[in-house]
């Protein structure tokens, strides 16, 4: 698992699993008073409907009662002048401004029918003493259900009903039930009634055919849709959209974070490998320096006469060694170790590098000089050499360093006769820190495939186990 997707992971459990949680609560926290509300506010309803009916009963009894006094005062009706009479509750009904209305004598005979003139005498509908009632009527068009109210009155010496209402139609049901969620309608006696919110009863009289009994139906306000269920699919629709808005923001942070994190990480690493590198670039420019001065000590100690020949033959080892130390250090100083392309002359270099070891050269004359840093190019053959020495394992052997220039390009080929490579070997020998030897960085041919890199050369191995090895180094001649 790469960095990235543990961090991405860590990021997973530590904040989207909470916040999961707590939209989880949320959810069912808004779904739950959403529910609460809904149910309040239809419970209100219904008792906004309760007292919009009772309203409604007191405008028809007040109606009615203006009505009544009308009678009391009209003579015309006190002296029952027939043709007046019958004639009096229609136009008394359109005055008043209701839907129907009846006037019975003191047995609940018609003495004056809104709807019908010639009722006369017949039995009236039988609508109970007290409060509102729903009465199915007779037209001439058809019986139709009104919301009604009773009163009674006396006119010389005579009791009288008057039995007066509104129609109970689409447009009365309408507003009774405000607002989208409810519908109310009428259940008669026979109706079930489902789903039902608020039930109002009343007692009800059906007089299409005589006067009718009293039974009970009632005006039913019910869910006209499920909204809830609606309201509930809302929530659910922006919980979805909030979740997956959550795990994007977290991927998108989590994502950013990784490539914060894991900067200084490798910066770590990078510092870590150079810290190696300067100790392996170190003990080769020190190697020499080592072999020259022991080379020095034997000399004093067996020839000390040889002594002055031997130093002036050896300085330029010396001094070509500290040298490479001085710029090596002076090239760390500047931490990114810039390679400084210039013209090279590549057999200088390899001269440079081989004086004093048993490295055999095989210079190519004529060689064109390359665009490339001497230190750098230095830093590549002593690299290639000292593994190819190493390679001998203290057995004989040669290393030879040859150079030729051919279409453009400087080849520089290291051959060593050594312990050469098994397939696996050479697939790792350029790795980081892949080493065989006791004392190995393993940080050496990597060095060198970098450095050939920067410099645009390209690099090979030729290698056979038990025979040796060649690294052949290719660089753009100028
Ligand atoms: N000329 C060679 N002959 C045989 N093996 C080699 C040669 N050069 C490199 N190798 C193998 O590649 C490994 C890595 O080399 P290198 O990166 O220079 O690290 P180091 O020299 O510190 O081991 C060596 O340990 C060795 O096994
Ligand atoms: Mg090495």
């Amino acid at each position: 698992m790469t960095f990235r997707t543990r961090l991405l992971a860590a990021f997973g459990v530590v904040v989207l699993v909470p916040l999961l949680v707590f939209g989880l609560g949320i959810r069912r926290e808004m779904s739950r008073r959403v529910a609460a509300e809904y149910e309040g506010r239809i419970a209100s309803l219904g008792a906004v409907i309760r007292a919009d009916l009772d309203r409604e009963a007191g405008r028809i009894a007040a109606r009615l009662a203006a009505l009544q006094e009308a009678l009391a005062a009209d003579n015309r009706f006190r002296l029952q002048e027939r043709a007046y009479v019958l004639d009096y509750a229609g136009a008394a009904m359109r005055l008043a401004g209701l839907d129907f209305l009846q006037v019975q004598d003191g047995d609940g005979r018609i003495v004056s029918s809104g709807h019908f003139r010639n009722e006369y005498d017949r039995l009236g509908a039988a609508v109970p003493v007290g409060g509102p009632a729903l009465l199915r009527a007779p037209t001439a068009e058809g019986a139709f259900l009104t919301y009604v109210g009773r009163d009674s009155l006396m006119i010389g010496g005579r009791r009288f009903v008057v039995v007066g209402g509104v129609a109970v139609d689409s447009v009365f049901l309408a507003r009774l039930a405000r607002g989208p969620e409810l519908a109310a309608r009428v259940a008669l006696p026979a109706d079930s009634t489902a789903a039902v919110v608020e039930e109002i009863t009343l007692p009800y009289v059906d007089a299409v055919d005589g006067p009718g009994t009293i039974a009970r139906a009632s005006i039913v306000v019910y869910r006209s849709s499920d909204l809830l269920a609606a309201l509930r699919r809302n929530v659910n629709t922006w919980f979805g959209a909030a979740v997956l808005v959550a795990a994007l923001v977290a991927l998108l942070l989590a994502g950013w974070l990784s490539t914060r994190i894991s900067e200084p990480l490798e910066a770590r690493i990078a510092i870590g490998d150079l810290a190696r590198q300067v100790n392996h670039d170190v003990k080769n420019g020190l190697a020499p320096l080592r072999n020259v001065f022991r080379h020095f000590a034997q000399v004093a100690r067996e020839e000390p006469a040889k002594l002055p020949d031997v130093f002036a033959e050896r300085q330029g080892t010396v001094e070509s060694s500290i040298a490479y130390l001085e710029t090596l250090a002076a090239n760390y100083a500047r931490l990114s170790p810039q390679a400084e392309r210039k013209p090279t002359d590549v057999n200088a270099v390899v001269r440079d590098v081989v004086k004093g070891t048993a490295v055999q050269a095989e210079l190519g004359a004529g060689l064109p000089a390359v665009s490339a840093d001497g230190l750098v190019l230095r830093r590549v053959l002593e690299n290639l050499i000292g593994n190819a020495l190493d390679s001998l394992e203290g057995r004989a052997g040669t290393v030879r360093v040859a150079t030729s220039g051919a279409n453009g390009v400087v080849r520089i080929a290291v051959r060593d006769t050594g312990r050469g490579m098994t397939k696996p070997e050479l697939d790792k020998a350029f790795d980081d820190f892949f080493t065989t030897k006791a004392g190995g960085t393993g940080l050496g041919l990597s060095i060198v495939r970098r450095l050939v890199l920067d410099s645009k050369g390209s690099l090979k191995v030729e290698t056979e186990p038990g025979e040796g090895s060649t690294f052949i180094v290719e660089l753009p001649a100028l």
